[in-house]
């Protein structure tokens, strides 16, 4: 079956744009910069890793459809979504004589989304920015929604705004590139799509083989699938009101494990795959999860080579109480309650508050913990 190539379209208060998905679409980056905004500069921002690999290919394209093109390359991790790279990166702004009119594009994955995002949305008062994910990750979840942010010395995403792109452009060909690790935790977010709000794209998941690269056409449904997932969310909740807190599902846990051990030591994706198993098992302990929900999601994580325990994580020190201690200081957090999202079943997710008194033995009694 042919993939559909029409474009997906986010609709928020400063007006809609489109997610363009489609293999071989990077060459067409500059006639769709060329449609979104009045000005002729761009500039790309990319990182070490990626400029290698897609930013001669980004440049020539701009370049082509009448762009004046200047590039910043950041050092690729998240220690480039800081105060001092944010800063760097306006002074390249304006180096490169980055008018209102003019172009922001963010090739890379969300550390890249995330600080050239911020950068535009804060850039005289707000720039255009043409998000170009090369992460799967990106193409599922970040480039999409207008989420931006740095990091601060207190916290991560600390500082940020809400600036919806002019549109995201999305070549599941630059998959190709993504080192195996960096495919899987991408695929967490893939099932967490799933979980929340598609039933019958978890049990298609179920079916792919668990062995070897992911077919293209496989590939393309994926990103389709979740993106559209996506876009709809925002369009219907683009300050995540309710609809769009369902995306945190298996967040809460996973940011506070990803923040005890130390950022970087597991991949966000890994981090979120044992959130969603504990959520789900935390769920079917309280009664609000069918029973057998949390066995599902794990084995489809475990067939995807993602871990679905602590005990598949490097030992946290203080176990269960720093990781209880992470969640309390979470941006989620509603005065004495934690806000947890949970599923009802394969498909249907909910949020419901759990005390913090009660967020100790939640987790303790209902996951598998066991090496904490
Ligand atoms: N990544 C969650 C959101 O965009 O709301």
């Amino acid at each position: 079956m042919k993939n559909d190539t029409s474009p997906i379209i986010v609709r928020t208060q400063g007006g809609s744009y489109p997610v363009l998905v489609r293999a071989g679409s990077m060459a067409d980056l500059g006639s769709v910069a060329a449609e979104r905004v009045r000005g002729r500069s761009a500039l790309v921002v990319t990182d070490s890793n990626v400029a290698p690999l897609h930013l001669a290919a980004a440049r020539a394209s701009l370049d082509a459809a009448g762009f004046r093109t200047a590039s910043h390359v950041v050092p690729a991790g998240e220690s480039s979504k800081n105060l001092a790279s944010l800063s760097a990166l306006w002074s390249a702004m304006h180096d490169s004589g980055l008018t209102r009119s003019d172009l922001v594009v963010a090739l890379g994955g969300g550390v890249v989304g995330d600080l050239a995002g911020f950068a535009a949305a804060t850039w005289m008062r707000g720039v255009a920015v043409l998000q170009v994910p090369t992460s799967l990750l990106a193409f599922v979840d970040s480039a999409i929604g207008g989420k931006t942010a740095i990091d601060l010395p207190f916290g991560k995403n600390l500082a940020g705004a809400f600036h919806q792109p002019v549109a995201v452009l999305e070549d599941p060909l630059l998959l190709r590139t993504l080192p195996p690790r960096e495919l899987r935790q991408g695929m967490a977010e893939v099932v967490k799509c799933g979980c929340i709000l598609d039933a019958d794209f978890f049990a298609w998941l179920e079916t792919l083989p668990p062995e070897g690269p992911m077919a293209p056409e496989d590939m393309e449904r994926v990103v389709r699938t979740c993106a559209a997932m996506k876009a709809d969310v925002v369009s219907r909740d683009e300050r995540e009101g309710g609809l769009r807190m369902l995306l945190n599902f298996g967040h809460t846990v996973g940011h506070a494990v990803e923040k005890s051990l130390g950022y970087g030591v597991v991949a966000h994706g890994e981090a979120v795959a044992v959130g969603m198993v504990a959520a789900a098992r935390m769920g079917e302990a309280s009664g609000v999860t069918e029973s057998g929900t949390a066995l599902r999601v794990e084995s489809l994580l475990r067939r995807l080579s993602l871990p679905s325990r602590l005990s598949d994580v490097p030992a946290i020190d203080g176990g269960l109480h720093a990781i209880c201690d992470a969640m309390l200081s979470d941006k989620k957090r509603a005065g004495s309650a934690v806000n947890f999202v949970f599923l009802e079943s394969v498909g249907r997710a909910v949020v419901r508050p759990v005390p913090v008194t009660d967020l100790l033995s939640a987790l303790s009694g209902a996951v598998g913990f066991e090496s904490v």
